[in-house]
């Protein structure tokens, strides 16, 4: 049978235009307005932002079904298309028969209109259903194919690097374990020092969710060129902030003969591509999310993507911060990692668009990052964007093997871990650069959402995994 076959999409009724018609649409009621002749049926199908309206005549045959129908019931309606004579729509529809697929009652928490983003995240099961999150996923559906859009231009290959991974890709040691071992069993086989024995669990080592996919991309780009992830990563740092998430999807591109200039100019043109993309395919949900959650954020997002990126370096940027005259919580000093209100200051007030800092000193960033001459700085940047932060952080490579043998030793990591990584050094070894953008936090940029769990359909963070 098959029930596609007799259904009409309402994204097409409003693209065709065409009327005296008869055609079965099938969605959601918004509202339900009835009055003693007819009634308004405000319906959507998920397959685009507007709705249909259907005029239901009190004499139909399934009119019953209308007086039942509350808002959030499932409706299949067959009925006739014509031209709208009110404002706002092209077309609308005269119903002939209403059926109820499923109905709701008055518990149904998504009643009225206006409920906060707070209360919506409770219901973030239902709220797929609101105007806010169907625009906010469809922009975000649209940003994904964007990039691999974008990449595949480019001619770079996407990859899918490992989830359960043997070592820690940032040394940042922020990262959940993977283990079939029973955390509460008190006979956990113990190494003779008394530790857990991972040598006897599932892969006989010490395993954790990846925290990115970096160093398989570095593999991979040292022998095709130019690569990208885009996956799942996991951290477990224990900050509840809004652009913090402890699973979040990122997007690696890494490529061989690119150093640092090559790959901050890559990606510019990346985030402009997906603010140009944005902008051609949620050209309403974008109009609709920035009136209500960020005024003025189109037009500055339409400077940005027609506009070169500012470029300083870390140290300009602390003499930038120190002579601002702005307090900070956070104190400024060469040396420290830029805190959250310092990018948004250098981004939001100082640059007025995005940012691309350089050159940050070594103690503070990873071990994979080439040493400057200077001996003091790695050939790292970050691109901060105004209402966010960071959106990007990446470096060129150090592809010198003793240089790098002697960070990891410094830093106290298991040399062990990474002999294969180290390999890349010893054959072969090219200047190769790459970064990582956090997909949420461009969904928020280009949405103007400011709490990244309303851009991830459920978000993980400290003390919650619900749903
Ligand atoms: O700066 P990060 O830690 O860089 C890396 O992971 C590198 N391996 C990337 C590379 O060079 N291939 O993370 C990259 C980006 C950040 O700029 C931020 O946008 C995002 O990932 N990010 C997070 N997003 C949400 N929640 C978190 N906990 C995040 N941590 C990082
Ligand atoms: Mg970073």
């Amino acid at each position: 049978m098959g029930i596609q076959k007799e259904l009409t999409t309402i994204k097409s009724i409003f693209e065709k235009g065409d009327t005296d018609i008869e055609v079965t649409v099938a969605g959601w009621v918004k509202s339900v307005r009835n009055n003693k002749a007819f009634s308004f049926i405000i319906l959507n199908d998920g397959t685009t932002f507007d709705n249909l309206q259907i005029i239901a005549d009190a004499s139909l045959e399934t009119y019953q079904n209308v007086l039942n129908a509350g808002v959030g019931a499932a409706l299949k309606i067959k009925g006739k298309l014509v031209e709208s004579p009110g404002k706002g729509q092209s077309v609308e529809m005269h119903g002939i028969t209403v059926e109820i697929y499923g109905n709701t009652d008055e518990t149904y928490p998504l009643q009225k209109k206006g409920h906060s983003l707070e209360f919506l995240r409770e219901k973030a099961h239902l709220r797929p259903r609101t105007n806010t999150f169907y625009a906010v996923f469809k922009v975000r559906s649209v940003l994904a194919k964007a990039t691999h859009d974008f990449f595949a231009e480019k001619d770079f290959f996407y990859l899918n690097s490992p989830i359960i991974t043997g070592s820690d890709a940032e040394g940042a040691g922020e990262m959940f374990n993977v283990t079939t071992f029973n955390v509460g069993d008190d006979k956990l086989p113990r190494t003779e020092k008394g530790e857990v024995d991972f040598s006897k669990d599932y892969f006989a080592k010490n395993t954790h969710l990846t925290v990115s996919g970096q160093l398989s991309a570095e593999c991979f780009a040292l022998g095709m060129g130019g690569v990208y992830t885009f996956g799942p990563t996991f951290r477990s740092e224990n900050s509840n902030t809004t652009r913090h998430l402890a699973e979040f999807w990122m997007i690696e591109p890494e490529a061989a003969f690119y150093d640092l200039d090559d790959m901050a100019d890559l990606a510019a043109d990346y985030v402009k591509r997906l603010i140009n993309d944005a902008f051609k395919y949620c050209e309403k949900e974008l109009a609709f999310l920035h009136k209500i959650y960020a005024k003025g954020l189109g037009e500055d997002l339409k400077k940005v993507a027609s506009a070169n990126f500012q470029k300083v370096t870390y140290t300009e940027a602390i003499e930038i911060l120190k002579s601002s005259n702005q307090k900070f919580e956070f104190p400024v000093e060469w040396g420290i990692d830029l805190q959250t209100e310092h990018e948004r200051f250098l981004s939001e007030k100082h640059f007025k668009g995005p940012v691309t800092v350089t050159d940050y000193p070594k103690d503070i960033k990873a071990f994979y990052m080439k040493l400057n001459e200077d001996n003091k700085t790695v050939r790292a940047m970050d691109v901060l964007v105004p209402g966010v932060g960071e959106l990007i952080g990446g470096s060129q490579r150090e592809d010198n093997l003793e240089l790098l043998e002697k960070r990891i030793a410094e830093l106290k990591m298991d040399m062990t871990d990474y002999w294969w990584y180290l390999e890349l050094r010893k054959f072969g070894s090219v200047p190769h650069s790459g970064f990582g953008l956090g997909f949420e936090r461009a969904v928020m940029y280009i949405t103007g959402m400011t709490n990244i769990r309303d851009v991830i359909p459920f978000p993980r963070t400290p003390r919650n995994a619900e749903f």
